[in-house]
C-alpha cells in the first residue's frame, strides 16, 4: 500500500485549517506534522497543542515525527491527541526499545527514524518492536532540502531486512521527495512518502501533486 503524508511544515502556518481541508479534499493518507525543538535541530516549528487542534479538526491520520533532543518527554504530551503513529530519532534516544514500548502501550503506533550519517542496521536491530522505520533522505530540519540519493541502498537494505522479518512495518522517507525521487524510493521498497515542497509548491494544486505523486510511487513500488 501506498502512503502519501504531506508535511505541513511547507503548509501556510497562518492558515492551518484551511490547508488541512484542503489536504483532505486532497485524498492524503496521513498528516506528517514535524516537531523541531531548536536543539536536535536548529529551528522550532510547532508543539503539542497545535497538533492538538489539527487532530480535532480532521479525520486524517496524524503522523508525528519527533525531531527534539528528549523524544521520552515528548511523546507524553502527544499520545493523548491519539496521532497513528509517533517517531522519534534514534540519535538522541539511549533506551530505544523502550520508548517504542511506551508509545505502544499508549495506543500509539511507534516509529524510529534514522539520520543520513546512521548506518540501517541501528534501526534494523529494532524491527521486532516498531510499526514504521523512517530514512530521512535529508540532514533533518528543514524542508526543501535536496534528496540524497546515497539513501537509496539505505532505504533497500531495510526494505529487505522488513520483508525477511515478515513483520508489517511501514517504511517511510521524508525529504526531498519530488516527482522524480519518489520514484527511486519507490523502487528501492519505500511504501509511505512524506513530501512538503513538492505538495504546497505554487505550481500546482495539493489535489494535483499528490496524485501525480501517488501515481509515480505505484507504478514505481516494487
Ligand atoms: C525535514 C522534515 C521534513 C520536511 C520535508 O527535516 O522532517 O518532513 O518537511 O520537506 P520537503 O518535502 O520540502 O523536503
Ligand atoms: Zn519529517
Amino acid at each position: 500500500m501506498i502512503r502519501i503524508a504531506p508535511s505541513l511544515l511547507a503548509a501556510n502556518f497562518g492558515a492551518l485549517s484551511r490547508e488541512v481541508e484542503v489536504l483532505e479534499m486532497a485524498d492524503a493518507d496521513m498528516l506528517h506534522c514535524d516537531i523541531m525543538d531548536g536543539s536536535f535541530v536548529p529551528s522550532i516549528s510547532f508543539g503539542h497543542d497545535v497538533v492538538a487542534n489539527i487532530a480535532s479538526a480532521t479525520d486524517i491520520p496524524i503522523d508525528v515525527h519527533l525531531m527534539v533532543s528528549r523524544p521520552e518527554e515528548q511523546v507524553e504530551y502527544f499520545a493523548p491527541i491519539r496521532p497513528k503513529i509517533i517517531t522519534f530519532h534514534l540519535e538522541v534516544e539511549s533506551e530505544p526499545v523502550k520508548l517504542a514500548r511506551r508509545i505502544r502501550d499508549l495506543g500509539v503506533l511507534a516509529g524510529v527514524a534514522i539520520s543520513p550519517n546512521t548506518p540501517a542496521d541501528h534501526l534494523i536491530k529494532l524491527l521486532s518492536e516498531i510499526d514504521l522505520a523512517l530514512v530521512m533522505t535529508v540532514e533533518p530540519g528543514m524542508g526543501g532540502q535536496v534528496f540524497m540519493p546515497e539513501m537509496v541502498a539505505k532505504i533497500n537494505s531495510i526494505h529487505k531486512a522488513i520483508k525477511s522479518s515478515g513483520r508489517d512495518v511501514m517504511l517511510e522517507v521524508d525529504g526531498g521527495i519530488g516527482l522524480s525521487t519518489i520514484q527511486l524510493a519507490a523502487q528501492a521498497g519505500a511504501d509511505t512518502f512524506v513530501a512538503g515542497t513538492a505538495i504546497f509548491s505554487e505550481k500546482s494544486s495539493p489535489e494535483d501533486a499528490i496524485k501525480k505523486l501517488r501515481y509515480q510511487a505505484k507504478r514505481s513500488s516494487m
